[in-house]
């Protein structure tokens, strides 16, 4: 038996139940046992109907922790071992994956929609029905059973809480910065939404060598937080039109990129007006299914020459980067103790979503240990 925090349906309180069982894993899965899990905006978005969820199901996507059982044919890890969930399994073998674009596997397509795994089915029972698990991870749980496709080991004395952080947060913001804009020295980033995710970003563009870094948002703790990760200026949204503070900002031409990293239709609207000529206009956030990308087609984009580019995952290969990100942590260029704002239980879960609404916190760590 293991304890999970599960939604029933759109708009209710999660249900923190203890007595949901767990089969083991099969062929090609493994079993792991929670040590912590972020509480990230793309849990609150299954929630709140922004992100369809089948129901009932165990949230959670960001979490690291320790195997315990591993299935059959599963070679490449041991119980004992740590890992990072990659909420996107990364097969290494679809069409995708062989063009280094491991973050579109088409193995995760199924997983995304079915809230199974790679086979539609899930491994967790309570009350007589399966429950099914967020992304192939389902971190809200004490206990777990992923695509061993989806695990990435890490050195054992690794703080499993930092690296909880790192299986979305991290991945998603640095890589957005790194990987899919691949930000040139010297280049002048913009960044609206400074959350667990946006502050990544920041951090993302200050390692690529991002001359000037705008930071953008209406809450203040945020944009001081944004200029500890790395920002050079920041614009409070709520003060005066984002738009036209960053375009005084940048001597009237716009950010060399700008990243929009909420979800919402008026800052998607915003970023790919504040990116410059020839510039790059990076959607992160994950918006409502009737959000649109609307731009005159010749002025706003022919004749501006914009490339307006969406991001899912940071475009990140998570076997390379999740090292690479450790590896920066070590030599002191990544921050992550300072994404913590919170270590709850698992029983704080929808106090940590009342939380993030108010916009105050980088990230709620729940600690299984
Ligand atoms: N203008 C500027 N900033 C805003 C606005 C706005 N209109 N509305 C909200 N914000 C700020 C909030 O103050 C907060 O700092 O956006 C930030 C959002 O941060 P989080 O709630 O922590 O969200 P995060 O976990 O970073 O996720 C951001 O990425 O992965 C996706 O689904 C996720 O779409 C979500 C996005
Ligand atoms: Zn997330
Ligand atoms: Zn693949």
């Amino acid at each position: 038996m293991a304890k999970a925090a599960v939604l029933t349906g759109i708009d209710e309180p999660l249900e923190i139940r203890d007595d949901v069982e767990v089969e083991q894993p099969r062929a090609g899965e493994v079993k792991v046992r929670m040590a912590a899990s972020g509480v990230c905006h793309s849990d609150l978005s299954m929630q709140n109907g922004t992100m369809m969820a089948p129901y009932p199901i165990i949230l959670g996507h960001e979490g690291a922790g320790v195997i315990e059982e591993v299935g059959e044919g599963v070679t490449n890890l041991a119980p004992g071992d740590h890992v990072v969930i990659s909420w996107v399994p990364q097969c290494g073998q679809c069409f995708f994956c062989q063009r280094d674009q491991g973050h579109l596997c088409e193995a995760a397509n199924t997983t995304m929609l079915t809230g199974g795994l790679l086979d539609g089915t899930t491994r967790f029972v309570s009350r007589g029905e399966p429950l099914r698990q967020m992304a192939a991870a389902g971190t809200f749980s004490e206990v777990t059973v992923i695509p061993a496709i989806g695990a990435v080991k890490i050195p054992k004395d690794f703080d499993l809480k930092l690296a909880a952080l790192i299986g979305c947060g991290v991945l998603t913001g640095t890589g957005a910065a790194l990987n899919t804009a691949r930000i040139r020295k010297g280049d002048t980033a913009a960044v609206v939404g400074c959350g667990g995710v946006g502050l990544n970003v920041i951090q993302g563009a200050r390692i690529a060598g991002a001359a000037e870094i705008i930071a953008v948002d209406m809450n203040e703790t945020k944009l001081q937080m944004a200029k500890d990760f790395g920002a050079t200026a920041s614009v409070n949204a709520g003060q005066a039109d984002p738009v036209g503070q960053v375009m005084a900002l940048t001597g009237q031409r716009g950010a060399d990129v700008a990243f929009e990293v909420i979800g919402l239709q008026q800052t998607i609207d915003q970023t790919i007006a504040m990116t410059r000529r020839g510039g790059q206009a990076i959607l992160v956030g994950v918006p409502r299914m009737e959000a649109m990308v609307q731009v005159p087609a010749f002025l706003g984009l022919v004749f501006q020459e914009k490339t307006i580019k969406g991001c899912w995952y940071g475009s990140s290969n998570v076997q390379r980067d999740v090292p690479k990100l450790i590896d920066l942590y070590n030599k002191g260029e990544l921050k992550l103790d300072e994404l913590v704002s919170r270590t709850i239980t698992l029983d704080q879960v929808n106090e940590a979503f009342e939380t993030m609404k108010t916009g105050e916190v980088a990230r709620s760590v729940i600690s299984y240990t």
